[in-house]
């Protein structure tokens, strides 16, 4: 890496100080297209780059990988999912791609077990009644949720943000359950937890938690047929990508009662929330704030630009992702 304009890196969006200021410590050349880049200015911006640092919301696809041309080695997304990033259109390219994993586990996992316990406790119907002014005093069979201990859990997808909230609800659980390519002895050992397939693991759990990856193999791993096989009082919580669910067919089961809750962070096209979730009894909804905590989100900035900066200066990056 020589002089500030031998490789100028494009931050798609916006990128926080804890990994602006590493890259421009190195007297790298930035660009930056700010919260509300389009895809056309982003093609403007992308000529010439040799690292491109997108987030989660920027599709990194053939236009603007070629927009940026032949100097492009890195796209550093500013994320640990990376479903946003055409990664056959990379490797055609030889473009590496690297994602930001283990800094924002903690701060996942937590909001995973905080959207568990607002859903199986009600706590949107409960504050919209207070705010709107509908509490009328302690009343014996009013907001009635499900309690947590003793609870059966199941984890889809046990690695690490999965593991993570395994640890955090291992205090409450007298059974947890997860899904996992491989085998997990490790797992099973330190958590006392059983790998079991997709269809046992929603007839048997009472909160099922998803942290599988996003993208096409993953999408609508459940659906009304899934759905259907879980326990009519059964808690859904959705931290990981939102076409991991069929929004219509979730939806339709709450409201026919087929399953107790859901708590979810995440939606199919963000930011837009298909308007039956919003309609949807028990259903808990948040903005894709998983990782939104200052330590979590200064540790993806920072490892972005890391990862950005040791393949612009020939070294192994960090965290590449294949
Ligand atoms: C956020 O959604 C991430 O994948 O890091």
């Amino acid at each position: 890496m020589s002089g500030p304009s031998d490789n100028p890196v494009l931050i798609c969006r916006v990128l926080l100080p804890a990994g602006r200021d590493l890259l421009a410590a190195q007297r790298l050349e930035i660009r930056e297209g700010g919260l509300d880049v389009t895809a056309s200015e982003l093609s403007d911006l992308a000529p010439g780059c040799a690292a491109i640092i997108p987030d989660p919301t920027v599709p990194v696809g053939p236009e603007l990988l070629d927009a940026a041309g032949e100097g492009l080695r890195v796209v550093a997304n500013f994320a640990v999912g990376y479903d946003n990033v055409d990664m056959e259109a990379c490797r055609e390219r030889r473009v590496v791609v690297t994602n930001t994993p283990g800094v924002l586990t903690n701060a996942t996992a937590e909001l995973a077990l905080g959207l568990t316990i607002a859903a199986a406790r009600r706590a949107r119907d409960a504050e919209v009644t207070l705010r709107e002014g509908g509490w009328t005093g302690w009343e014996p069979g009013a907001m009635l949720g499900m309690e947590l201990s003793g609870r059966t859990f199941g984890i889809v997808g046990l690695g690490r943000i999965g593991r993570r909230y395994a640890e955090l609800i291992r205090p409450l659980a007298s059974e947890i359950l997860f899904t996992a390519k491989n085998d997990k002895p490790d797992a099973e050992a330190e958590l006392g937890a059983t790998r079991v397939d997709l269809p046992e693991l929603l007839e048997r759990s009472d909160v099922v938690s998803l942290h599988a990856p996003g993208g096409e193999a993953t999408r609508y791993l459940i659906g009304a047929a899934e759905l259907g096989q879980m326990k009519a009082d059964a808690v859904l919580v959705n931290t990981a990508r939102g076409t991991l669910i069929d929004s219509a067919a979730l939806a339709s089961a709450l409201e026919a009662g087929e399953i107790g809750a859901a708590g979810l962070d995440v939606f199919e096209d963000e930011p837009g929330v298909p308007p039956e979730l919003l309609e949807a009894p028990r259903a808990f909804l948040l903005p894709h704030i998983g990782s939104a905590t200052h330590t979590a989100r200064d540790g993806m900035a920072a490892l972005a630009a890391r990862n950005a900066i040791a393949v612009l200066k020939g070294d192994e990056p960090l965290n590449p992702v294949t």
